[in-house]
């Protein structure tokens, strides 16, 4: 494939491929996905062991660095994250300049860009010791934003970090804890934000990951080009879509909990009426993480929350998507969003803060790209072609004669 590639551009042709269906953009040794099997592994090991067996910290490090780690390097991996959880207080005051009613997803993207300006060392991409560095800063600091564009959104004092407690505990207490109060963390609400951080932390060259890769490309800083991806994230065809979800299984309720009627609006294909949380590029079989997150949404909903009715209105959703025709022949099946939005609404998050959780979750996938595509021999400045569709060579008319 690839000598056939190089061989079609020396002849000048053009494949024309708008979305990407079919075309490989990169050689990758980080995700394995077989959408018609229903298959997801992360450096070779399966999706439902990590889930089960293994925690958001860890999988990062596998993904960035190809291997589990050892006990060692597990210890210095996460000390090092923990000496660089702090906010330099100039940035602290980028967020006084937002909207109160900001979407926090353009907040998490501004900050993150900024960060190259606090930490010039990062813009050289070939000083390797600055990419480890830059690594280990957005891993730590990344859950501080996210916590404090929440916070500013709610008109409450910002919490330093406490570095005695684990990421997802840190995020979890700088995001609902009060400065004057003691914050008891729910561990039924940390290991289920932990596994659904694993979940998202990786897949392959989806948009906001093939996005971070195309900046990159340039040359790029990391923080720079993990900005530019939170954005592509934003979207509500791909990060944006839990919130979507959630919006959709509201309408429903209110609607008197008719999925019926929901349904035959998304078949008559009403303009802007989708079924939100179902469909991939990718997979034509049910998401493996869907799966995942479908047995615990029970659990995990129960325990937080005491159980949801919006719950009972996805399940009936799915049952009858999934028995129709429109569904079935499109092979359109449930994907991770489909039931995340309810699990993050349980835990006390407004809708429009999922797709931050999104994006902290998807971080170490997309760190772990960019450093793979600059170690790459192969990898050249991303600059697709066209094919051009416009007028032909005209010339120039005055203003006075048009
Ligand atoms: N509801 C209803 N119909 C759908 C849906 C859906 N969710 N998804 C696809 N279809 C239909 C399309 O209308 C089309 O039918 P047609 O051929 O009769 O016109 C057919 O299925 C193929 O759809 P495409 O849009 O060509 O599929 P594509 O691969 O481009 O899109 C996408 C994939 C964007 C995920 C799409 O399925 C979608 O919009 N889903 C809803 C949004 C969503 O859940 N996004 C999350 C994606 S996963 C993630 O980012 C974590």
């Amino acid at each position: 494939g690839v000598e056939l590639g190089k061989l079609l551009a020396q002849t000048g042709y053009i494949t024309y491929d708008p979305g990407f269906v079919n075309t490989g953009s990169a050689s990758s040794a980080i995700t394995y996905i077989d959408g018609d099997a229903g298959i997801l592994r992360y450096r070779g090991y399966p999706i439902e062991q990590l889930a089960q067996r293994s925690n958001f910290i860890e999988v990062s490090y596998l993904l960035i660095y190809g291997e589990l780690p050892t006990p060692q390097q597990l210890e210095d991996f996460t000390s090092k994250i923990n000496r660089h959880t702090l906010l330099h207080e100039d940035l602290k005051r980028f967020f006084d300049g937002f909207p109160r009613d900001a979407h926090p997803m353009p907040v998490l993207s501004s900050a993150v860009s900024a960060l190259s300006t606090f930490y010039q060392d990062s813009l050289d991409p070939a000083d390797r010791s600055n990419v480890e560095l830059s690594t280990i800063r957005l891993l730590a600091k990344v859950p501080t934003i996210a916590a404090y564009a929440y916070k500013k959104s709610i008109g409450q004092p910002f919490l330093y970090p406490d570095n005695s407690l684990g990421l997802i505990e840190n995020f979890l207490r700088m995001t609902f804890g009060l400065p004057a109060e003691p914050y008891e963390i729910d561990p039924a609400m940390a290991k289920a934000l932990d596994l659904l951080f694993i979940l998202h932390a990786d897949h392959e060259q989806n948009c906001s990951t093939s996005t971070v890769r195309l900046v990159g490309s340039s040359e790029a800083n990391l923080f720079a080009s993990i900005s530019a991806g939170i954005m592509a994230l934003f979207g509500p065809l791909h990060g944006g879509a839990n919130s979507a979800v959630l919006e959709m299984l509201e309408g429903i309720k209110a609607d008197g909990g008719d999925v019926d009627k929901f349904v035959n609006r998304v078949k008559n294909k009403e303009a802007g009426v989708r079924l939100m949380g179902f469909g991939h590029r990718v997979y034509k079989n049910y998401d493996p993480r869907a799966k995942i997150i479908k047995e615990t949404a029970d659990e995990i909903l129960s325990k937080i929350a005491g159980g949801d009715q919006l719950l009972d209105i996805a399940k009936r959703l799915e049952e009858r998507a999934l028995s129709d025709d429109y569904f079935v022949e499109r092979k359109l099946y449930p994907n991770v969003d489909f039931y995340t939005g309810l699990i993050y609404r349980a835990m006390g998050f407004p809708t429009k803060y999922f797709t931050v959780l999104f994006a902290l979750g998807r971080l170490p996938g997309w760190i772990a790209h960019w450093r793979e595509m600059m170690q790459d021999p192969a990898t050249k400045i991303g600059r697709p072609r066209q094919i051009y569709t416009g007028e032909k060579q005209r010339d120039y008319k005055p203003l006075s004669e048009r």
